[in-house]
Parts: structure tokens; C-alpha cells; sequence
């Protein structure tokens, strides 16, 4: 982990908001830099309304002066810039260790431009080592547990975790991820799996920090 990388990562990023902008705020460590930073341009007198991708995000935004509204009855958010647990060159992700990624799915698709940022650690030449994690409906925990395991993967129910949505999480280690696509296609299928963490066509640019140097990546 590189706080410094996480914290460049995240300025580069907010440079991109303009007033007026509706903007998707993600879930992490390294979302919170963006967020403190927005905090202090929203007490400057930057004009900017935001989305939050979880309870948490929610409460740390407010308590920064930034007004969230609700995504219900929206058609579009400007620009979402969140976090990643792993990130490769085609701009696929996979996100979740926080646990919001559902929220954060649904957040990406409504943005009109989502941005990852990271810290140099998260990048990697194909994704696949990190955990992806899988957001279950209680009822269906044995079930889909039996699914994924059929799919290959070592299934570890989150012990003790339940989601904002009140449902539970599964993180996925699976052996190799040959076909990302195709492995969420396959995830996206079994009934009672409401979210998974694979961010294959949602990433429209990535910021990596290292130290105080920043790379941008561009669909
Ligand atoms: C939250 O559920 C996640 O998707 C995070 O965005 C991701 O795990 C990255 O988190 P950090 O910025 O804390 O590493």
C-alpha cells in the first residue's frame, strides 16, 4: 500500500470535476482522499452534488459539506472516480474488498464517466489473483455457494459482515481467470448472486499513483 500514491491518485482525479457536475463518490481508502479533497472545494464554493456508493460514503461526505441526493429518478451522474482492489491495461477491474460493490456497480453504469483510482500496488498485468467478491441474498447462501464452487472457486463466506443492503458477502478466490468476461457472464446467471465484483465494462480511465507521480490509463 502507498498512501502517497492513493492520495495523488485521487487529486489527479478530482481535477476532472467542474461546478455544477453531478458526481459518483466510491468506497475505500483511496475514495476517501477524493472525498476530503471535494469537501474542501465544496467549502471554497465549488457547486457540486453527489451519489455515494455506501452508507459510509454517505456519512463521511455529509459531515464534509458535499449534498448527496439520491440516485432514485436520476438519468445520469456526470462522473464517478472510486477505488479498486485490482486494476490491468484493458481497464477491467475488480472491486469489493469494502464490500459496496453492488452499490458501486450501479453507480458506474449510471455515470456518464467513471474513474478508478489506485495506488501503483492494485496494478497488474491481467486481473484475477484478488479476491472477487460476491454479494449473496441470505436465503440463497448455500446455493450459490454450491454454484461457485461447481465454477471453480475456493467460496469464503465474509464472517460477520452483512452489506448495506443487509445481504451477505462470498469472496471468490478463483485458480485462474482466463475469460473475465466470461466468468461474470457465468456470475451474472445464478440466481440469488445480486452482485459480484468483476468491473469489466465501467472503467472509462484509471489514475495510478506512485509516490507523488500519477499515470492515466484511457479506454
Ligand atoms: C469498496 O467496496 C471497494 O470496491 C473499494 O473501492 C476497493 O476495495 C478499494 O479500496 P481501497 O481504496 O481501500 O484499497
Amino acid at each position: 500500500m502507498n498512501e502517497a500514491g492513493k492520495k495523488a491518485a485521487a487529486l489527479a482525479a478530482v481535477e476532472e470535476v467542474q461546478p455544477g457536475m453531478l458526481v459518483g463518490l466510491g468506497t475505500g481508502t483511496t475514495a476517501a482522499f477524493a472525498i476530503t479533497r471535494l469537501g474542501e472545494l465544496v467549502i471554497a464554493g465549488l457547486s457540486i452534488r453527489a451519489v455515494a456508493t455506501s452508507v459510509h460514503t454517505e456519512q463521511a461526505a455529509r459531515a464534509m459539506g458535499i449534498p448527496i441526493i439520491d440516485l432514485a429518478g436520476l438519468a445520469e451522474i456526470d462522473l464517478t472516480i472510486d477505488g479498486a482492489d485490482e486494476i490491468d491495461h484493458r481497464l477491467f477491474a475488480i472491486k469489493g474488498a469494502g464490500g459496496a460493490m453492488l452499490r458501486e456497480k450501479i453507480v458506474a453504469a449510471a455515470s456518464r464517466r467513471m474513474i478508478v483510482i489506485a495506488d501503483a500496488s492494485k496494478r497488474v498485468a491481467r486481473i484475477g489473483a484478488a479476491r472477487v467478491p460476491v454479494e449473496v441474498l441470505p436465503f440463497a447462501l448455500s446455493f450459490v455457494t454450491a454454484r461457485l464452487e461447481a465454477m471453480g472457486a475456493r467460496a469464503m463466506l465474509r464472517q460477520g459482515y452483512r452489506t448495506d443492503q443487509d445481504n451477505l458477502i462470498i469472496d471468490c478466490i478463483f485458480p485462474e481467470m482466463p475469460d473475465p468476461c466470461a466468468l461474470a457472464a457465468h456470475l451474472s446467471a445464478i440466481p440469488g448472486m445480486l452482485g459480484h465484483g468483476l468491473f469489466l465494462d465501467e472503467v472509462d480511465c484509471a489514475y495510478i499513483g506512485d509516490g507523488d507521480r500519477v499515470i492515466r490509463l484511457e479506454r
